[in-house]
């Protein structure tokens, strides 16, 4: 296993639609274990393929470092969907591993409804809602290209442009390695 560099907002990847998975092989299973061994280096509890440079829809989340989802098992969720969202929308902040140093308030729906296969080739369903349907939502956005940014407010945007640049130019020294300009 190995820790990958994370890539960082300007990163072309970061801006691409993921591909679906056709085949879950060793291959994938061993690409996963990279994206937690990475996520967990970086503190983080959400981690998509395309932020370790892999093009892939695949995402994993492990919340147990949060104290009301202790007894979370960490999940990995490929090929995802979200089937439903709630019309409740709730504005929480939300940081990310490929835009280091930066947080915003984001509106989300509250709860979703996600389909995806596990890497069993099972096809699960889950109603989630909190912090996991925000983690969720998080990281499905990866594997449609857009990132946190892209979310908020025009004007919050305007905002964050200077710490935007910041990070493309890589003047900034996150805890965990990133990819290079
Ligand atoms: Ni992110």
């Amino acid at each position: 296993m190995s820790i990958l560099p994370i890539t960082v907002y300007g990163d072309q990847i970061l801006r691409e639609i993921a591909k679906p998975v056709e085949n879950i092989n060793g291959e994938v299973i061993e690409k996963i274990q990279d994206m937690f061994l990475t996520m967990r280096n970086a503190s983080g509890i959400g981690l998509a393929a395309n932020q370790v440079g892999w093009d892939k829809q695949v995402f994993v989340i492990d919340l147990s470092v949060l104290e009301e989802y202790s007894d979370h098992k960490p999940v990995v969720m490929i090929n995802p969907k979200i089937a439903e969202s709630s019309d409740e929308l709730v504005i929480y902040e939300e940081g990310c591993l490929s835009l280091p140093y930066l947080r915003a308030d984001v509106e989300r729906p509250e709860s979703i409804l996600i389909k995806y296969l596990d890497t069993d080739e099972k096809e699960i369903e889950l109603e989630v809602d909190d912090w996991f349907a925000r983690v969720i939502q998080h990281e499905y956005d990866h594997l449609i290209g857009k990132m946190i940014p892209d979310r908020v407010e025009p004007q919050i945007k305007k905002s964050l442009q200077k710490d935007l640049l910041k990070i493309m130019k890589r003047q900034i020294d996150p805890e965990y390695p990133i990819t290079e300009k």
